[in-house]
């Protein structure tokens, strides 16, 4: 697509509605040279529809959907997966397929209700093969992360999988090394756990097994969220 032509996608007369600010050339995301500044969105379905358009990176050329979140984008709880595989690529759905069909279960086996969480990605669309991002890809996608975090504004992010980990932390040791340590960034808690996926590939309840070791993380991410609700708001 010639650049003149992504320019007109973020016409006003081409997405309406849409406020002055995102209509603003300079902040187009059509290459990741252009910044993505704090504030530019002020509901996920609008920055949805920058995601469906962007190419900040050579993952735009082929996605079919743009990957934004699912649940309640005012949750207390914001989890952060890797990237679309095929079924999210289709739906446009984060975890939906059978990793976000465990991740579900899970979330329901703690007490946790599509009212608790958003679900979102390091990247907004799909690597091809289901390939692990770059980090070229997500440093591109990265303002868009940034964007929900502001939006939502969650008491805990829970980082599912080394590549969550990498992407917003920048931590880049494997995910045994570091998950159920709470890790504080940017005045947030976050705490890494193993990627739904990984336990599907790995059975065992037995003690000190991958699925015991995420029930051990869950329940210390619930007793957080409690002491957190618990205490009298600041302000
Ligand atoms: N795996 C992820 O990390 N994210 C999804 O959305 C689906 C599977």
């Amino acid at each position: 697509m010639a650049s003149d032509d992504q320019m007109d996608l973020f016409n006003s007369a081409a997405v309406s509605p849409q406020p002055a600010s995102t209509a603003d050339p300079e902040l187009i995301p059509t290459s990741a040279t252009v910044p993505i500044p704090p504030g530019t969105y002020s509901s996920m379905e609008q920055m949805s529809q920058h995601c469906n358009h962007c190419h900040r990176c050579g993952l735009g050329a082929t996605r079919t959907k743009a990957v934004v979140g699912r649940g309640n984008p005012e949750a207390s709880i914001l989890i952060v997966g890797e990237g679309p595989g095929q079924n999210e690529d289709e739906t446009g759905l984060p975890f939906v397929g059978k990793a976000g069909q465990l991740l579900d279960k899970i979330l329901e086996s703690v007490g946790l209700t599509d009212t608790d969480v958003f679900i979102g990605n390091i990247v907004k669309c799909r690597p091809p093969d289901n390939r692990t991002p770059t980090q070229e890809e997500m440093n591109a996608c990265r303002p868009y992360l940034l964007e929900q975090i502001r939006m939502v504004d969650p008491q805990i992010i829970l980082l599912t999988g080394a590549s969550a980990v990498k992407g917003l932390v920048g931590d880049k040791r494997g995910i045994t090394k570091i998950r159920g340590e709470w890790i504080e960034w940017e005045g947030r808690l976050c705490m890494p756990v193993f990627h739904p996926a990984y336990l599907l590939r790995n059975q065992s309840r037995d003690k000190g097994s991958p699925k015991w070791l995420m029930w051990q993380d869950m329940q210390a991410v619930c007793a957080k969220l409690a002491e957190l609700k618990a205490e009298p708001e600041l302000s």
